[in-house]
């Protein structure tokens, strides 16, 4: 397995390969890597001759009282994960090198990054958009992989690479979950045991929720059962619960469409997001 250090030792390599007519998956990361990650490479293994890894906290996405400092960097671990898992190249660019000091282009998806934690999180989906448009370009992939865990993500770079004619297929896997149904997450390592113990409630939460938007179609009535089981759950710091078109995020309407329900929610001081489709109900 290679590390490579900048975008354009990485395009010569991806131009290698496809000179060769091998196919390459992409999965970018911010590393801190888990099972949702590594399901993510196994679909790329399967699906490619070769798999890319990009291992890059990107400081660009993270508001300024957020997590940058202190997101986990345990880079040694991600790399042997990396390995074992028959990854071909690590791609872990330096933070001068991949945005150097005169650093002045943004790509803003702009509907899409407005609801959910778009109010939360001013600039983090440019961040997002921006440097998965960056490491798309260094990696060159034919398919890139990304998680529905970060479902607003998900659809931001969809948006992305339709609108700016970029030559990659994006494909969506579903959330890997503990078996109590807290979904991985690198965050989660910030959580006690008290808050381990309650983080399942989110979860609880959103299936209350889909079942109650099921039976009376009623996003409104969807979204209060979910802050019920939230409170009982002791979690009350709630960013937002919202019952979404899952294609557009606008609020959904019935008969408008598959519906999915996504939250954000602070237990204790971390904050944590998740989401469900609501099931089949149009
Ligand atoms: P990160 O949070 O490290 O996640 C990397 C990829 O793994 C994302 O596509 C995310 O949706 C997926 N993922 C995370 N947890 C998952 C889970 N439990 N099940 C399935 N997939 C999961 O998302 C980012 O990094 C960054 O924003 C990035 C896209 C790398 C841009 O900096």
């Amino acid at each position: 397995m290679k590390i490579v250090r900048t975008a354009r030792a990485l395009q010569t390599l991806a131009g290698r390969w496809r000179a060769r007519g091998e196919r390459i998956g992409f999965v970018p990361t911010m590393g801190a890597l888990h099972a949702g990650h590594l399901s993510l490479v196994r679909r790329s293994r399967r699906e490619n001759q070769r798999t890319v890894v990009s291992i890059f906290v990107n400081p660009t996405q993270f508001g300024p009282r957020e997590d940058l400092s202190r997101y986990p960097r345990p880079f040694r671990r991600d790399l042997a994960l990396c390995r074992a898992a028959g990854v071909d190249v690590v791609f872990a660019p330096s933070a001068v090198g991949f945005y150097p000091a005169d650093f002045q282009t943004w790509v803003t998806v702009e509907e899409l990054s407005r609801p959910l934690c778009g109010p939360f999180r001013p600039g983090h989906f440019r961040g997002v958009a921006t440097v998965v448009l960056k490491l798309l370009n260094a990696a060159l992939p034919h398919r890139a992989y990304f998680g529905e865990k970060d479902f607003q993500q998900l659809r931001v770079v969809e948006r992305l690479v339709r609108d700016l004619d970029v030559p990659v297929r994006i494909v969506s896997c579903p959330t890997v979950r503990e078996k109590d149904g807290v979904a991985l997450s690198s965050r989660n390592r910030y959580l006690s045991d008290a808050e381990r113990r309650a983080a399942p409630w989110v979860r609880r939460a959103l299936r209350a929720a889909a079942q109650v938007l099921r039976s009376r179609r009623n996003a409104a009535a969807a979204e209060r059962a979910a802050r019920r089981l939230l409170a009982q759950g002791g979690l009350r710091r709630v960013p937002y619960v919202s019952v979404v078109n899952a294609r557009t995020l606008r609020p959904w309407r019935p008969g408008g469409g598959p519906a999915r329900i996504a939250a954000a929610v602070f237990v204790g001081r971390t904050r944590l997001i998740d989401n469900l489709r609501a099931g089949s109900i149009f």
